[in-house]
């Protein structure tokens, strides 16, 4: 616990752990080093199908097991994914029997989203629209708008705030017309900072390495109710 939790936060809060008496450093250090090679056998980010990814797109790639639970949740409705990436979650989404407006304001990145939903046969289910979501959105309705916005690799361990996750703020400006927002940000994220009222749920990993570890927090919002 103590190697795992020094410097993180959960929803804004730093965590921390007391241990009487204290553990030797060596201790620590060779739990640091298990735990490291225990992440290796983290969730996968796929099962079966080979990936069209880039460093960047890899670093945003929701793992197909979790994007497939958040699908379940949306089952059958339309979604408009803001920030759709290498299209982990429009994925997820298309494979629940979603309708998925996908938005990708890197064309290399929306090119292999397109690649990755043809690799899971639901092509046919996603519209891709490259560019800027701020532009595209305030034309669409859909029953849900998704927004994962881009994390960057530095972001704050122990709290994040809602205006480091640019266009999060702005995108949700825009969701009068859907009837509920979802978003998915870091553990560290303060649910304080945005506005109106959430479901916060922690979302878990799925491999022997990261099952007790919180991957990310799945916020919705019903825009009627706020
Ligand atoms: C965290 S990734 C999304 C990952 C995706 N949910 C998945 O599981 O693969 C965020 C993406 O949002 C894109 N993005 C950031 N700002 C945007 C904007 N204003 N309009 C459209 N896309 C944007 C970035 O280029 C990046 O690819």
């Amino acid at each position: 616990l103590q190697a795992r939790l020094r410097g993180l936060g959960l929803d804004g809060h730093a965590l921390a752990v007391q241990i009487d008496p204290g553990l030797p450093r060596s201790a620590i250090r060779e739990a640091r080093t298990a735990d490291a090679r225990r992440r290796r056998e983290g969730t996968p980010p796929s099962v079966g199908i080979e990936l069209a990814l880039n460093d960047e797109a890899r670093l945003g790639w929701t793992p197909e097991v979790l994007a497939r639970r958040m699908g379940e949740r949306a089952a059958g409705r339309h979604v408009v994914d803001a920030c759709c990436g290498a299209g982990g979650n429009a994925i997820g989404f298309a494979l629940s029997g979603c309708r998925v407006t996908a938005i990708e304001r890197d064309a290399e990145i929306a090119e292999l989203a397109r690649m990755n939903a043809s690799r899971y046969g639901v092509a046919d289910r996603i519209e891709f629209m490259v560019g800027d979501a701020l532009e595209h959105v305030p034309g669409l309705e859909a029953d849900i708008l998704f927004i994962d916005p881009p994390w960057g690799t530095d972001w704050d361990r122990q709290r994040t705030t809602a205006g480091a996750l640019t266009p999060l703020l702005e995108l949700l400006d825009l969701a009068e017309p859907f009837g509920e927002v979802w978003s998915k940000v870091p553990s560290s994220f303060d649910v304080g900072t945005l506005p109106g009222s959430w479901t916060v749920t922690p979302v878990f990993g799925e491999g022997p390495g990261d099952e007790r570890r919180i991957k990310f927090l799945w916020l919705c919002r019903e825009t009627a109710t706020t």
